[in-house]
């Protein structure tokens, strides 16, 4: 498989890095403490065409394809994971979604607005009892006239308190178990839609996380994405392509933690020379390069099989699986390698280590991944 970049793909990748070092890394220390995402910056991504960045450009987005949002997700993420994630879920979760199975009325009403960031989308299929067990929604949809009644609460849903548009997986027909379950477009500000707590989180903590009450929302039937039953096969298709997203996140954390242990071990001495010149040292960044190295290779190349029309279901779930355990390896070998100083905020790697503990659990965690590339496997 040929990663060959393209002009563009580096341009893409260079103005986000760019965007990130001049933008994102001043402030991510105190976003992360007060759990805030400016909307001013979050302005400046949706400028950069960062929020729709797959979606065709009559639609208002970028017409790029998956390899370049991954290259931008890299680099965002690197520096900061919560900007990654809010991107993330727009991008590949709600913009990608809708693009690939919504009406041309649907795309018009809300894919033209969240492709371009004025408006930011969120995804809900977890619940409080439905996380991995994800058919086992208690969410209702009844049809009732012209009309969907929704009922029900979803939770850790990330974008939940800024989003103006979410896509609601809900059961219509439980004697149909997974079958009859819709996937609904719900607009904030209707009736009976209320934004419940936000998580006080371990990591990605500036941006927001909400549980979502529904009592009684009345939901146009126009607004239900795809035939009648298609809310699961929705959920999980756009999860596959999510998952190489939060894949491209969990790189990104890693190399962000990487870059910052071997720019510290150079200068930081002990025993009369510089760390990188003990062996101890030496081999804790050999180890986190080479990682990091075989996890580009399986998440880029989740991005091109993407690309090319192939199958990708394995790809995805392998990437997203391999990326989020090395994160979670090499941000905490940064912060061995920082010592006394890893532990504190200023020097980052403490973030970027909490920060990497999610990437294992949402869009799937490493348990569901291995449980669908066994699957796949034994298909
Ligand atoms: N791609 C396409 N279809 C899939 C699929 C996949 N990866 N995985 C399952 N399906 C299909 C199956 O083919 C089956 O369809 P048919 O009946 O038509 O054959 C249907 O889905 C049900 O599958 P199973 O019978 O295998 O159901 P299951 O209950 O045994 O397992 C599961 C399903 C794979 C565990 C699924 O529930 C799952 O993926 N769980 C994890 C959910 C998840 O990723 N949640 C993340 C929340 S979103 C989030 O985190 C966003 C955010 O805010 C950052």
């Amino acid at each position: 498989m040929d990663f060959n970049l393209s002009e563009e793909h580096l341009a893409v990748q260079a103005a986000a890095r760019d965007f990130a070092q001049t933008e994102l890394l001043a402030g991510v220390i105190e976003r992360d403490t007060v759990q805030y995402f400016d909307p001013a910056l979050l302005r400046k991504m949706a400028e950069l065409g960062l929020l729709g960045m797959m979606v065709a450009p009559e639609y208002g987005g970028g017409g790029m394809d998956t390899l370049a949002y991954v290259l931008a997700m890299e680099e965002i993420s690197k520096i900061d994971a919560s900007a990654g994630v809010i991107m993330s879920v727009n991008n590949s979760l709600v913009c990608w979604g809708l693009e690939k199975y919504g009406t041309e009325d649907q795309k018009q009403r809300y894919l033209t607005r969240l492709a371009s960031g004025e408006i930011i989308g969120a995804f809900c299929l977890s619940e409080p009892e439905a996380g991995s067990d994800a058919t086992s929604q208690h969410t209702t949809a009844f049809p009732n006239g012209d009309h969907y009644l929704l009922n029900g609460t979803k939770n850790w849903i990330t974008n939940g308190g800024t989003s103006s548009v979410c896509l609601v997986i809900a059961q219509t027909h439980p004697e149909l178990r997974h079958k009859g379950i819709n996937v609904l477009i719900v607009e904030k500000g209707w009736e009976g839609f209320s934004v419940g707590k936000k998580e006080d989180k371990m990591g990605i903590r500036a941006s927001d996380t909400n549980s979502l009450m529904f009592l009684d929302v009345k939901v146009p039937a126009g607004n239900r994405i795809g035939e009648d039953g298609f809310g699961f096969k929705f959920a999980m298709n756009v999860l596959n392509g999510g998952r190489i997203g939060i894949a491209a996140q969990a790189l990104g954390i890693a190399e962000g933690a990487f870059e910052l242990s071997l720019k510290y071990s150079k200068e930081r001495k002990t025993f009369g020379k510089p760390i990188a010149e003990h062996q101890a040292i030496q081999f804790k960044l050999s180890e986190m390069a080479t990682k990091i190295e075989a996890a580009r290779l399986l998440v880029y190349r989740a991005a091109r099989l993407k690309d090319e029309g192939k199958d990708y279901v394995q790809a995805a779930a392998m990437a997203k699986l391999y990326a989020s355990e090395i994160a979670m390896w090499v941000t905490t070998e940064a912060v061995q390698v920082h010592g006394g100083y890893g532990y504190v905020k200023e020097y980052h790697v403490e973030r970027l280590m909490r920060d990497a503990k999610i990437t294992q659990i949402y869009e799937g965690t490493s348990e569901i991944q291995k449980l669908v590339i066994a699957r796949e496997l034994l298909k």
